[in-house]
């Protein structure tokens, strides 16, 4: 697991930049974390990343935004409002997990599977996998970690 401190907004929006220059379709990066933790900051630096001149809005009262024009399309999920993994499959987003088209981003991952050291959704997890989790420290200071599975 790697460990990194964010400092500022600008910090967490290079970050997904440079995870957005690297990522390759069929790549998923579940993020998880406190509200206001700034997963929609990144988010916005990995559409950059992948080229996307579009602007990122966080998706509150859409479960899926898509994101076309960069160098693989991204979908953006949102699991907030969603309880159980029961309702993600019923909201038939379990693709996006498993065999996404593109690029996943999915906030909220721990309304489907659980936080780390808890139990995959399926074993293994699907390749191209990243688990992030990002903690709010103070004001402008992010805690954040992340791992990489089925490589
Ligand atoms: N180091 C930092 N990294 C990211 N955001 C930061 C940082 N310091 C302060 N912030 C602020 O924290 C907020 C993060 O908001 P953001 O919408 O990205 O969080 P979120 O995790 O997506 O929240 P939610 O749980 O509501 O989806 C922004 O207002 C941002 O300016
Ligand atoms: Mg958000």
């Amino acid at each position: 697991m790697v460990t990194l401190i964010s400092k500022s907004p600008e910090d967490t929006l290079d970050l997904g930049r440079q995870w957005g220059r690297e990522a390759r379709a069929g790549q998923v990066i579940g993020l998880d974390g406190d509200l206001g933790a700034g997963k929609t900051q990144l988010v916005k630096g990995l559409a950059e990343g992948l080229g996307i001149r579009a602007r990122v809005h966080s998706p509150t009262f859409a479960l899926l935004h898509v994101y076309e024009g960069g160098r693989t399309v991204l979908h953006h999920l949102d699991l907030y409002r969603l309880n159980n993994p029961e309702e993600v499959f019923s909201a038939g987003l379990e693709d996006y997990l498993f065999n996404p088209p593109g690029v996943a981003v999915i906030e909220w991952l721990s309304r489907w599977a659980g936080p780390f050291g808890s139990a995959p959704p399926r074993n293994p997890w699907p390749a191209g996998f990243r688990w992030v989790d990002l903690e709010v420290v103070d004001e402008l200071t992010r805690r954040i970690r992340y791992e990489d599975f089925g490589h």
